[in-house]
């Protein structure tokens, strides 16, 4: 049998395209290896929202020139963001040469008759789609685990926040008709799935370029009714977005899980408007104050950009008391990365790259004490907790997740994996916790 390997880089959406990929391969006869050298191809998935990532990729495609040598039967090919643009694919093309297949976002389901195509003719094959984004219904996904699955709601972007780049390579918003979703949900439960995660780059939005009228809320309600299906959780939601009735949903659906990952990007006014954000801190504060006093429990999490063009000393520390008046749970910080193509790349005023790091550090040393304070309110609490896998240093461990999202260690045997248990927590760590099972 033919081995192959995928490398991904990136969000979620990359992940979840990497086990549509591995779906196909499986069909066309190929199996998964974990070793480079008996591969018989290799797949980068790749993203291009930050140019440390793209640096990455073009650093391990250097290396498997040898590799190549070695074996010139390997086929390597690239995918993912990176591809959907020009300039990047150029590059590949003109350094890489040793690259065999590139395909972009769009056109996942062609990657046979792209294989095939190389392996007639011996050439770079380069298949991107930009103009016809339809969705493309008749791929399954080679998923993880069986027991929680992402499924895809929406794919791309009409925002332009004017630091990203994911408008340029995913593309304008397109939503799934909500009877695909529905079946392929309904589907996973019947096949022991107990938590979904719908995955879009602004969920919020979902339902707009339907024929229909339908909501994202219309769509959780509907989600929240399937059986077998235990937890919902929703990545990515846009402050401008959140409506009062997709609110009232932590309030009404008992399976969506208490957690909202709510990127701000930053706690300065007069960032979020050259960032195009459409929304103040005052209204980003205003909502989650409405969530929390739905559901005082509920985790926020955000994702923070530091030395956005522009930002003065004063802009930052509007974002390091936003993050000690929101108090998040966790977040995920950047140092803002140029990328070619968007508003922000020929904005002035760049900041230096060491002030960006110092303030970077400033902004880990505010969250991590408040995430700690977080987690310490669950010390000797009892979480219910979906046990996902062993422990990787230790087989006696399980690890598992609460509907808050937060990771717990604790023993227990692996007949476990796979059903929600009753932990009592005692013990938290910044970005962990250890407890032991009780009976519920
Ligand atoms: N530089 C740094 N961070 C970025 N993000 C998106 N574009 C950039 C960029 N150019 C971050 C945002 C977004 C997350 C997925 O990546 O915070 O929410
Ligand atoms: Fe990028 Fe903004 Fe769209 Fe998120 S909402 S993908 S940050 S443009």
């Amino acid at each position: 049998m033919k081995k192959y390997m995928i490398q991904t880089y990136g969000c979620q959406m990359n992940e979840h395209d990497s086990e549509k990929i591995s779906w196909i391969l499986d069909g066309m006869g190929y199996e998964l290896t974990d070793n480079r050298e008996e591969c018989d191809l290799i797949i980068f998935n790749t993203c291009a929202v930050r140019k440390s990532a793209e640096e990455r990729v073009f650093g391990q495609l250097g290396e498997l020139k040898s590799l190549k040598r070695i074996n010139p039967n390997l086929i390597l090919s690239v995918c993912g963001c990176m591809m959907q643009r020009e300039d990047i694919r150029e590059v590949v093309l003109k350094k890489y040469k040793h690259v065999d297949v590139i395909f972009g976002t769009n056109n996942i389901h062609k990657l046979p008759q792209l294989i095939t195509r190389h392996l007639e003719s011996g050439k770079t094959i380069v298949d991107i789609n930009e103009e016809n984004r339809e969705i493309e219904e008749d791929i399954d996904a080679n998923r993880k685990y069986s027991y929680k699955a992402f499924v895809n709601i929406m794919y791309g972007c009409n925002n332009f926040c004017t630091y990203c780049i994911v408008p340029y390579t995913r593309g304008r918003e397109r939503s799934r008709e909500p009877e695909k979703i529905i079946e392929e949900i309904t589907l996973l439960a019947k096949n022991g799935c107990k938590e979904v995660t719908l995955l879009g780059q602004n969920v919020n939005s979902y339902g707009k370029s339907l024929e229909k009228k339908y909501t994202f809320s219309d769509l959780l309600k509907e989600v929240n009714e399937i059986e077998g299906i235990e937890r919902i959780r929703f990545m990515t939601s846009h402050p401008k977005d959140i409506s009062d009735d997709l609110i009232d949903c932590f309030r009404t659906l008992d399976k969506l899980c208490d957690q909202l990952h709510l990127p701000v990007q930053s706690g300065s006014n007069r960032m979020l408007k050259a960032m195009n954000r459409k929304y103040t801190r005052e209204d980003y504060i205003n909502k989650i104050e409405k969530i929390r006093k739905i559901n005082p429990d509920i985790a926020i999490t955000t994702d923070i950009i530091v030395g956005f063009p522009g930002e003065t000393d004063e802009d930052f520390q509007d974002t390091l008391d936003l993050v000690k008046e929101v108090k998040y749970d966790s977040a995920f910080t950047f140092l803002y990365s140029i990328r070619e193509g968007t508003k922000a790349a020929t904005m002035e005023d760049q900041v230096p790259e060491k002030v960006k790091h110092e303030r970077f550090q400033l902004l880990l040393d505010t969250l991590y004490p408040i995430g700690l304070e977080k987690n310490e309110r669950l010390l000797r609490k009892n979480v219910q907790v979906l046990v996902e896998e062993v422990s990787k240093n230790n087989d006696n461990i399980l690890n598992g997740r609460t509907t808050s999202g937060k990771l717990v260690h604790f023993p227990g045997s692996t007949d476990l994996i796979g059903k929600i248990v009753n932990v009592k927590i005692d013990a938290v760590k910044t970005f962990t916790m250890e407890g032991t099972i009780v009976e519920s």
